[in-house]
């Protein structure tokens, strides 16, 4: 865009019927925006903002940035195995954090990309917990939803274990759950499919375990399953991925994926301790699993954060090698 020198410039640009490319809505300098720029659009034709168009540029990684995605989630993946072989009832929330944070970092991460969760026993139930200092006692799960940046690009990555390196068996049969339910989202990962589609199977899916889990009754109907799914797991299933965490936001969730767009998939049941709704084994328990995935043209999806454990006996061996 030719700079804007004086009025008769700015008469002729505007009198050219050109497209005037300008972001009103966050002006990167608020002063000089109001003092010059906006009496001159308040002439001119509308402006229309660059960021739908960048955004969907940046949605489609090119093999370059796929290969710095991939760094990020192995640097990370391991973290979280290094991280697993340090846990033991109990631990200082604060200790897995810093051991997380030091593994990325000395692996190659850049930093972190945004502030971890690491969430001992009931406090993985508040989806934003970031204190990270509290005492995860033995027999409790701890939460560690985190990712690093490599040299522009992020992962993020979410596991849940048990810090004695054991799962109690209602541990297990949540962790089971919402396993089999992040298997079948992951396996709709491909081109045509929207991420609001797989958030529609996520919570049918979710629904049918807590039937089966005894968390809800036999008889529910179909909408109050569908809403209690919504209820025990309160966030979408997943975001698109890239330079930022939750990555081009102009970007509709309702938009078919194309190869080469990398998501999250991360779906998760929480119960909270005060649930009396909820057989009482299950209160207390918060699991959610997200891996990062590359949508290809064809066959299976790419995963990024595949090596980081996930089955239980993988988490429970990885628990084991401290
Ligand atoms: N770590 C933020 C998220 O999973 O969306
Ligand atoms: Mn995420
Ligand atoms: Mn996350």
């Amino acid at each position: 865009m030719a700079p804007f020198c004086s009025n008769m410039t700015v008469d002729k640009f505007l009198n050219q019927g050109t497209q005037l490319w300008y972001d009103t809505s966050q002006p990167a300098h608020s002063r000089l925006h109001q003092a010059h720029v906006f009496p001159l659009l308040e002439a001119g034709p509308v402006p229309r903002s660059l960021r739908p168009l960048v955004h969907s540029l940046r949605a489609i990684k090119s093999p370059a940035e796929v290969s710095l995605m991939q760094t990020a989630g192995r640097i990370t993946a391991q973290a979280f195995r290094r991280t697993m072989a340090l846990s033991q009832g109990d631990v200082d929330e604060s200790v897995l954090f810093a051991k997380f944070d030091f593994e990325n970092r000395i692996h190659g991460a850049n930093f972190l990309a945004y502030p971890p969760v690491v969430a001992g026993g009931n406090r993985a139930n508040t989806l934003h917990y970031i204190n990270n200092n509290q005492i995860i006692k033995d027999g409790e799960m701890v939460l560690l939803d985190g990712g690093s940046e490599y040299f522009g690009y992020v992962s993020d990555i979410t596991r849940t274990w048990p810090v004695n390196g054991r799962f109690s068996p209602a541990q297990a049969e949540l962790y089971e759950a919402v396993l089999e339910v992040q298997r079948s989202c992951l396996s709709l990962c491909s081109p045509g499919v929207s991420l609001d589609h797989i958030y529609s199977t996520m919570l049918a899916l979710l629904g049918r375990q807590l039937k089966r889990l005894g968390i809800l009754k036999a008889g529910t109907s179909d909408a109050d399953v569908l809403k209690a799914a919504r209820r025990y797991c309160p966030h979408h299933v997943g975001h698109y991925l890239g330079m930022d965490v939750h990555d081009t936001p102009e970007l509709s969730r309702s938009q078919p994926l194309q190869p080469g767009m990398v998501i999250t998939i991360e779906p998760g049941l929480y119960i909270c301790e005060d649930n009396d709704q909820a057989p009482e084994h299950f209160r207390g328990l918060g699991v959610r699993i997200e891996d990062d995935v590359v949508i290809r043209e064809k066959g299976e999806p790419l995963v990024l954060s595949c090596s980081a454990p996930k089955t239980i006996a993988d988490v429970e061996k990885a628990c084991g090698m401290g």
